[in-house]
């Protein structure tokens, strides 16, 4: 799956590599007793491939993050951040963590939200905003179905 960024003029292309994973949909129904999910519902995602089998993960391009008034460009290469390659204080901070966390730096979801069509907007809590379109998440991917979890993480605190 490839996604096509537009930042300013400037066009950024992301491959994500959806091998070898399922996906999985948050509709909101949990109709097996003892099973888990988190609400709002209502997206679809897939654990991009980590790599964890004999063939390298395809994800890689450029991806383009907001914060505040700073795009951060984060390259990707084997489903991992390896660089970033914008400037800013908040470029700079990604930077650095990405280097000194680097489970942080794994792709561990990219996902469908719908509410957006249904009239429903941000608010500034996660579990709600990945709700409205398409997102893309860094970290831990092993609660739902990847292999990066709290082990390779630095600390507990680091999750
Ligand atoms: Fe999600």
């Amino acid at each position: 799956m490839q996604i096509t960024f537009l930042v300013a003029n400037e066009v950024f292309t992301c491959r994500f590599d959806l091998r070898h994973g399922l996906a999985h949909v948050s509709g909101g129904r949990f109709p097996e007793p003892g099973t888990a999910g988190n609400l709002p519902s209502g997206e679809c995602y897939i654990v991009p491939y980590e790599g964890e089998l004999q063939d390298a993960s395809v994800t890689s391009g450029i991806l383009p993050v907001q914060f505040n008034h700073e795009v951060v460009l984060y390259r990707l290469e084997e489903n991992r951040a390896v660089d970033v390659v914008s400037d800013g204080p908040f470029s700079d901070s990604e930077k650095d963590r990405i280097h000194k966390e680097p489970a942080y730096a794994n792709i561990a979801e990219t996902g469908f939200g719908v509410l957006h069509d249904f009239g429903i907007r941000p608010i500034g809590e996660i579990l709600l905003d990945e709700k409205l379109g398409r997102h893309i998440a860094f970290g831990r991917s092993d609660h739902f179905g990847g292999i990066t979890g709290p082990a390779l993480f630095s600390s507990p605190e680091a999750v």
